[in-house]
């Protein structure tokens, strides 16, 4: 058994929390959840953890589900990962063939039965957006959005963010001026992808100048920030850019009467080539979230080429996602801090 200074430490084994109480932490929905402090701690948290060789076990005794309806790769793994790393369960729930959602279930009373049993925090996935939010009020564990239909993904705009910050050396403290002077292009389907939703959100909150572009049905001038440019082409987009943000036509999204161009045309006209990127400044970096579709929205030397950050993205991720795993379980006072100089 532990001793209690220990106990102290490690927060002890999660168990129920009392009728009607909401557990400690906080929930991650959208960007708006976090005040402009929070930002910060989450994105200078995730850069001074990022490379140490070991970590507290500062969630040992939590139980954490992950809930994704839709498919995952990097998202499930990051979390799992960040999650076991810092010492928790993670359960999985796929809402899939082998679950009670084959007997006419919902997804909502099945996650409302696995918060009777006394979780500490979901991380969900769903098609529908606003889903996140809706369970918030249900739940009494905490709630973080993995990606809510066309809504938000919070935790890739973070991960976006600390991968611009540490590629141009930039500091989180910084707040509202850690990206100041950076032009960020964003490019592909904006309507619909929950990554365009959540950075659009967050990263002009960091200083950022944001340029969009996209194909005619994928994006909407009218829905957007009007701090946001939008540029009529890709080529547009790309010039002076520091970053640019790749993204894929959400093609399971889309309404049935949109047509759109065959790969290879939309490769010519809206993918990021070699010649396209000579655009954007020198420095420039490219990312993308993934799934990536090759020779579509992105071409392979882009994409495995020396501007390239992706795979640095996947492994900050991991990083991005401990900070808000911690604060979903109100425990990240005990992981190290970033330094203020
Ligand atoms: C994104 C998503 O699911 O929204 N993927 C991810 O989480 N890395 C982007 C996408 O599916 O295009």
């Amino acid at each position: 058994m532990f001793s209690d200074p220990v106990r102290e430490q490690i927060g002890g084994p999660a168990g129920p929390p009392r009728a009607g109480c909401r557990r400690a932490g906080a929930d991650l929905c959208g960007i708006g959840d976090l005040a402009d402090a929070e930002l910060a701690e989450i994105l200078g948290q995730a850069l001074a953890i990022i490379e140490l060789p070991s970590l507290p076990e500062v969630l040992r005794g939590r139980q954490i589900v992950a809930a994704f309806a839709e498919p995952s790769t990097r998202t499930r793994m990051s979390f799992t990962a960040a999650a076991r790393r810092l010492g928790a369960d993670v359960l999985a729930f796929d809402g899939g063939a082998s679950t009670s959602a084959s007997k006419g279930e919902s997804t909502l009373d099945a996650l409302r039965n696995l918060d009777a049993m006394g979780f500490d925090a979901f991380v969900v996935r769903d098609r529908q957006q606003g889903f996140a939010r809706r369970l918030r009020g249900e739940l009494r564990a905490r709630v973080i959005n993995a990606g809510d239909g066309i809504g938000e993904h919070p935790t890739q705009a973070l991960l976006d963010a600390a991968t611009i910050l540490e590629a141009f050396g930039r500091f989180a403290y910084e707040g509202k001026h850690a990206l100041r002077g950076l032009r960020i292009a964003i490019c592909g389907d904006i309507l619909h992808s929950r990554v365009a939703g959540s950075n659009l959100r967050l990263l002009p909150r960091l200083g950022a100048s944001l340029v969009v572009a996209g194909p005619p049905g994928l994006i909407d001038p009218a829905a957007l920030p009007s701090s946001v440019e939008v540029a009529e082409s890709l080529d547009r987009a790309l010039l002076g850019a520091d970053v640019i943000m790749m993204l894929r036509v959400q093609r399971e999204r889309l309404p049935a009467d949109l047509e759109l161009p065959d790969d290879a045309s939309y490769h010519a006209r809206w993918g990021l080539s070699v010649s396209r990127l000579e655009r954007a400044k020198a420095g420039a970096i490219v990312l993308h979230p993934g799934p990536m579709n090759r020779g579509v929205e992105i071409a392979d030397a882009v994409a495995d080429g020396s501007r390239s950050r992706i795979l640095r993205q996947a492994h900050v991720g991991v990083a991005v996602r401990m900070a808000v795993l911690a604060r979903a379980c109100g425990r990240q006072d005990l992981l190290p801090r970033a330094v203020q100089p």
